[in-house]
């Protein structure tokens, strides 16, 4: 895969609290300088780039026009009530940007669920009429993928941009998810699932039988209901939510937040 021409990535920004970006800084086999040094050219990208204001625009231009095309990742969601008015990036808003870039893409990866599904703003009532890239898009025909979590799993976008370039688009699920990395639940591979089995139920967050392993259902768990392969990547080859004592709070499905809170039962 390491190759002289790196294919460019359009890296886009929109509604959101950034920390898909930190998750994907942190990412471990390959280190973020590895991914951008060897793998892919990150032509563009606020938050990481050194360049600002008309210099950085320019860079945009220069990337969309490459001959060889690029790939776009948008993170955030798409805020399109009055126009979009409520996200603008260089004057233009969010919803114009990410229609006009990410339909002249090769292929557009939506990177966590705020940019899947809509996220927090997209959560009651919504004023900025948030949703996720493929509703917001749909008008332009844009399909992404899906790239769901909160914050994704860094691992899951790093082995998609790599199932991109060296055998194309990946099989997904109803949810345009990769299903190489969403076709489990949680639970189906959780370590704590024999507990459960046994109508084991940790009773409280502080108690002995949590920290022991037991099942976290009646404490919030939306394990069996959410799809990823947290227990099995993990995040940065450490640990995972249920590991680490907290309940699967079901973020990377359509729905999270409105549909998967309250978030904790205790
Ligand atoms: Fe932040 Fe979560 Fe949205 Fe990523 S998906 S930008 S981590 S709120
Ligand atoms: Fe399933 Fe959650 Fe219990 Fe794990 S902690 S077994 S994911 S309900
Ligand atoms: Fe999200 Fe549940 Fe994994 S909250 S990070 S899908 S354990």
């Amino acid at each position: 895969l390491t190759k002289k021409k790196r294919p460019s990535v359009i890296y886009l920004h929109c509604a959101e609290c950034t920390g898909c970006t930190e998750a994907l800084l942190r990412n471990v086999g390959p280190f973020f300088d590895e991914l951008i040094m060897e793998t892919i050219s990150l032509d563009y990208c606020e938050t990481v780039m050194a360049a600002a204001g008309d210099a950085s625009h320019d860079a945009l231009l220069k990337a969309m026009n490459n001959p060889e095309g690029y790939i776009c990742v948008i993170e955030g969601g798409i805020p399109t009530k009055h126009g979009g008015e409520f996200g603008k990036v260089g004057g233009q808003t969010m919803l114009q940007l990410c229609s006009e870039v990410a339909s002249k893409a090769m292929a557009t990866i939506a990177m966590g669920s705020c940019a899947s599904f809509g996220g927090v703003q997209a959560a009651a009532p919504n004023p900025s009429g948030a949703k996720g890239t493929n509703e917001a898009l749909a008008h332009v025909g844009v399909k992404a993928i899906n790239i769901a979590g909160c914050p994704p799993n860094p691992a899951n976008f790093v082995g998609t941009v790599v199932h991109l370039l060296t055998k194309g688009m990946p099989k997904l699920d109803q949810w345009s998810r990769p299903l190489m990395f969403f076709a489990q639940t949680v639970h189906d591979k959780c370590p704590r699932q024999k507990h459960f089995n046994k109508g084991e139920f940790a009773p409280s967050f502080t108690s002995k039988e949590a920290k022991q392993g037991w099942c976290l259902y009646k404490l919030g768990c939306k394990g069996p209901y959410t799809y990823n392969n947290c227990p099995t990547q993990l995040f940065n080859q450490v640990t995972w939510p249920v590991q680490s004592g907290s309940p699967c709070i079901g973020c990377s499905e359509p729905g999270f937040w409105d549909q998967y809170s309250p978030f904790f039962s205790a």
